[in-house]
């Protein structure tokens, strides 16, 4: 029997088998990058939870993992750009090869603050991969330096990303029906 939540998606934008043979490309890019080097791989939770294990496991480095958590605030949907640090990383990056990770570059906006934080932080390199990129809503002239996919102005939900904090244990990527967020 099909769930609640799967009953609230109206089509499936990404499926599994896309999205594992994306991200192995993505890791055979990171592989190729970091060759020789440990990097310290950060997820910006919670939304790039399920792109980060996929990615890691996917990768043949051996890799240092660490997490951070951010709340972007101000009003409306989009991020403002002003980041509050709920959960800091526990470890350093200086001197370290950074590979940041993403789930969705929407504005644009805590991508920019991210990389200035780690960068500010001594980091060796700053390496950043996002599954997700949605240009049509960007604000400010940012792009990751790998992105798996390239979305539209759809309000989408799996994957990590959720809506109310609902759907981020979708398996795949899918776009929600208007009705839900609308409140019908
Ligand atoms: C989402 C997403 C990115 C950010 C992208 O995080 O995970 O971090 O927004 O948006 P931007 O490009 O407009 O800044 P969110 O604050 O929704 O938290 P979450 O990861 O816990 O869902």
């Amino acid at each position: 029997m099909e769930t609640q939540m799967h009953q609230d998606v109206e089509k499936i934008l990404l499926t599994e088998a896309q999205i594992r043979e994306r991200v192995s490309e993505a890791a055979r890019w990171l592989d190729a990058r970091m060759e020789g080097k440990f990097p310290l791989v950060v997820s910006v939770l919670k939304g790039s939870v399920m792109f980060f294990c996929d990615l890691v496991r996917a990768m043949k480095t051996s890799v240092q993992m660490d997490f951070m958590t951010i709340s972007s605030y101000g009003s409306g949907s989009v991020s403002s750009g002003n980041l509050k640090l709920l959960m800091d990383l526990s470890s350093s990056v200086e001197g370290r090869d950074v590979i940041l990770v993403e789930d969705i570059v929407d504005s644009g906006n805590t991508l920019v603050k991210m990389k200035e934080l780690l960068s500010g932080r001594g980091a060796k390199s700053l390496t950043t991969i996002a599954f997700l990129d949605k240009p049509s809503r960007r604000q400010v002239d940012v792009s990751a330096d790998y992105t798996c996919f390239t979305v539209g102005n759809e309000f989408i939900v799996g994957y990590g990303l959720d809506y109310a904090q609902k759907y981020r244990d979708l398996p795949y990527v899918g776009v929600l029906k208007r009705e839900v967020y609308e409140g019908k």
